[in-house]
């Protein structure tokens, strides 16, 4: 099975360059119940824990792993802890996107005199086995970027292959390990990470993203602005030289209705934050139809269309030289499943609703079949959607 693209460190001559998303860590106000929410409806392998057991006195983390995914959800343990507060303020979400690097503090060092605000600065944390050294700067709102850097039994090259996280976890087992062992989810990696930030902001981070991190404007960016008689936004695509990662950003622009950006920013305590992570699958019908089967819970498309998808979709392919789309179209349909088109071919997508009682922070699930864009194609046929919830939630 194929995971995230990479970068040798070994080749690596800016400290900026990126070898891989090291972990994502959401604040969560129950680490133990939320660990056994992803396990069971997404399928993650419960992996390592940190807690009063293993010594940690501050604050409770699970490891959640599956492919080349690693999530960790912290929760906090005193009301000193930060994460206190900012659960408090935003409810459970996405506090920081970890990029393993060959050196953290270099990275760091780099970052902050391309001009990007300290978040921590660096630190080693060490054992017998060996070192994580991590170093966190400020991105939008309350998210933070760590570079991660690892040696010893903790080389990222271990941790890939289900190696030991950091000084102070110890492994766990959970009967749902085995389960989602024998019922794979297919969840592969981070395909990317949607911000959403303040009207009038995306470009201030557009361009934060090409100063402090070296990004460039992802070349299939959605160019124009994405507003419709819905839900209005606007977004532009970071990555990172390598393309490792995709850093979306959507600021919300004036629509006849609310757009779904600023309905999560009032619930978001009117602060930026990651809207969506999407996770990149490459068999996007059994993925839902195990995720579905799990119980989640997501969006619905209007009936009408898949009358006109298959006409837009097909046409986009085979004008641009490509086969058509292969996965059985009443199957697409029965799971509700999105498909889109570019010039370099398609893509199959889906969406959940929100993961927690607020209507903020949802999951993705790709399939990219040629296509490196982002389902432009569905934008309408989600607004609708996604404009029926934001109306059942009173928020439209
Ligand atoms: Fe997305």
């Amino acid at each position: 099975m194929t995971t995230a693209p990479t970068t040798s460190p070994a080749l690596t001559a800016d400290p900026l360059q990126l070898v891989d998303v090291d972990h994502v860590r959401f604040y969560v106000g129950n680490a133990k119940q939320a660990a056994y929410f992803y396990a069971h409806t997404f399928g993650f392998r419960i992996d390592q824990i940190a807690d009063l057991t293993t010594g940690s006195r501050t604050e409770a983390d699970y490891l959640l792993t599956q492919g080349n995914i690693r999530l960790l959800l912290t929760t906090p343990l005193t009301k000193d802890h930060p994460a206190a507060e900012e659960i408090k303020l935003y409810g459970d979400g996405i506090k920081e996107v970890a990029l393993t690097v060959e050196d953290a503090e270099a990275a760091y060092e780099k970052a902050i005199s391309n001009g990007a605000e300290c978040a921590q600065a660096p630190r080693t944390l060490e054992d017998e086995k060996g070192t994580v050294t991590v170093a966190s700067i400020k991105i939008y709102g309350r998210v933070i970027h760590t570079f991660v850097s690892r040696t010893g039994e903790y080389a990222y090259e271990k941790l890939r292959k289900g190696g030991m996280f950091m000084p102070t976890f110890e492994k766990i087992d959970s009967p749902l390990n085995k389960y989602n062992e024998d019922h794979p989810c297919g969840l592969m990696f981070c395909d990317h990470f949607v911000g959403n930030v303040e009207e009038g902001k995306m470009n201030h981070w557009v361009k934060w993203y090409e100063d402090v991190m070296g990004f460039k404007m992802f070349k299939h960016f959605d160019d124009h602005d994405i507003s419709t008689e819905y839900s209005a936004l606007m977004s532009k695509v970071m990555a990172s030289g390598n393309n490792m990662i995709k850093m979306p950003i959507n600021e919300p622009a004036e629509g006849l209705k609310k757009s779904q950006i600023q309905e999560y920013l009032e619930w978001h305590n009117m602060t930026p934050g990651v809207q969506h992570l999407a996770f990149r699958t490459d068999d996007e019908l059994a993925t839902v139809a195990e995720l579905r089967r799990r119980g989640v819970d997501f969006l619905a498309m209007p009936e009408t269309y898949y009358e006109l998808v298959w006409d837009r979709v097909d046409k986009m392919l085979r004008e641009n030289g490509h086969e058509v789309v292969k996965e059985d179209h009443q199957r697409v349909k029965d799971l509700g499943v999105l498909v889109d088109a570019d010039d370099e071919g398609y893509l199959l997508q889906l969406f959940t609703k929100p993961l927690q009682d607020r209507p903020t922070f949802f999951i993705e699930i790709i399939c990219r079949r040629g296509s490196q864009s982002f389902g432009k194609g569905n934008f309408k046929a989600l607004f609708e959607s996604l404009e029926l919830e934001q109306e059942r939630r009173g928020n439209l």
